[in-house]
């Protein structure tokens, strides 16, 4: 189905179609922090103080925003985040995200805690895509999820260090969140308007956790995210685990989830090609600070031998050139994408793609630049970025 998004032009308009027409219970899964959710909105506010120096009658065109991360060539530095019950946003998300990121010339990563699976992705993407994983008690199901991301070729890992304790959500326990949902009556009053999420749903066999439903031990149910998690990650995960899964892994490896210079040595110190600066967009811990904020103090502890990328606020193709600015060789985009998702399955991620393109683009070229090699701090206004 083609459908006509030109009047959709900014990520707001498919977050307020997504809340239109996702099932509560997921629609508030994605659009949530911890607690207070004050790191959650310091992540977008943060980025709006940060102020951009106009420059005029400067040659723009031949412009262009492609680049590379962990060496890999993308259309324009953002790649799509893993985010958990994705195929929950929309039926089949997971595979149709992956497709739009694939056409479009982004990489994509799927959770763990993803709805399609590992093979499904592999199966419905042309391009290889990248693989997120969590440290769970039980590693032989660990070597068990990397083995089969190299068999499903998957061209690097993620490995998320912040979430080996889930940070609370309220609206996800006054939600009763599950992966498929509980018939109760409260949530088939709220499916009653959601006739286009059903139909997607009764269309497709995928409708709960892909990746480990028959494949963890014992794990025949798994509705409850945050039940899973407290029995399985693994909360003693340290830096000798991370040794232990690059030497498994054995390709490109990026490290989520660093928001201290500290943390981030020891993180460049394990020899991964990349790490990402990201308080989990706002879902672990809250009080963190957002991560433009804390982004120039990580690239300056880690130099040059480690990519920094940053995730965590990203709402728009500026935030993209802001944290270029700051020294970000990469992004990752969740909600972002989610919104687009749950608004129009995969037309939705791509135009989520395309607006973000075509406002870093625009704002390179009225910041005077015409490629990401010419982006550093002096496209911001002194006084207004994080030092
Ligand atoms: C899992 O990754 C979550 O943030 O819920």
């Amino acid at each position: 189905m083609s459908q006509n998004l030109s009047t959709i032009t900014c990520i707001e308009d498919l977050r307020v179609i997504a809340q239109r027409r996702v099932p509560r219970m997921f629609y508030d899964y994605a659009d949530s922090g911890a607690w207070t959710e004050g790191t959650y909105r310091a992540n977008e506010s943060e980025f709006q103080k940060i102020k951009l120096r106009q420059r005029v009658a400067v040659d723009m065109e031949g412009r262009s925003l492609a680049t590379t991360m962990v060496g890999q060539e993308v259309k324009m530095p953002v790649a799509i985040a893993p985010t958990g019950l994705t195929g929950m946003q929309h039926a089949d998300g997971e595979m149709l995200a992956a497709q739009a990121a694939a056409e479009f010339g982004v990489p994509f990563t799927l959770s763990t805690m993803s709805i399609c699976s590992i093979e499904d992705v592999a199966q419905a993407s042309s391009k290889p895509f990248w693989f997120q994983l969590y440290v769970m008690r039980d590693r032989e199901f660990v070597a068990n999820l990397i083995d089969r991301a190299k068999a499903a070729k998957c061209s690097a890992l993620v490995l998320t260090l912040d979430l080996q304790i889930l940070g609370q959500r309220h609206k996800d326990i006054k939600n009763g969140l599950s992966a498929p949902p509980r018939p109760t009556l409260r949530n088939l009053f709220n499916l009653a308007f959601k006739p286009r999420w059903c139909m997607g749903m009764l269309g497709t066999k995928r409708r709960t956790f892909g990746n480990i439903v028959g494949h963890a031990k014992g794990v025949t149910d798994l509705s409850s995210l945050s039940s899973w998690t407290a029995e399985q990650f693994d909360p003693r995960l340290n830096w000798d685990d991370v040794a232990w899964i690059k030497e498994r892994w054995g390709g490109k490896l990026i490290l989520k989830g660093v928001l201290d210079a500290e943390d981030a040595r020891m993180a460049a110190a394990t020899g991964a090609d990349a790490l990402i600066v990201s308080n989990h967009g706002g879902r672990q811990l809250d009080g963190a600070l957002s991560t433009i904020e804390v982004l120039p103090s990580i690239v300056d502890a880690v130099g040059a031998q480690t990519e920094v990328w940053l995730d965590s606020g990203i709402r728009s193709g500026q935030d993209v050139l802001k944290s270029v600015a700051l020294g970000a060789r990469g992004t990752m985009i969740g909600r972002a994408f989610l919104y687009g998702l749950g608004a129009y399955g995969k037309a939705g991620v791509t135009r989520a793609l395309e607006i973000l393109y075509k406002e870093a683009d625009v704002t390179m070229a009225l910041c005077g630049r015409k490629n990401l090699a010419q982006i550093d701090h002096t496209i911001l206004v002194p006084g207004t970025y994080p030092t």
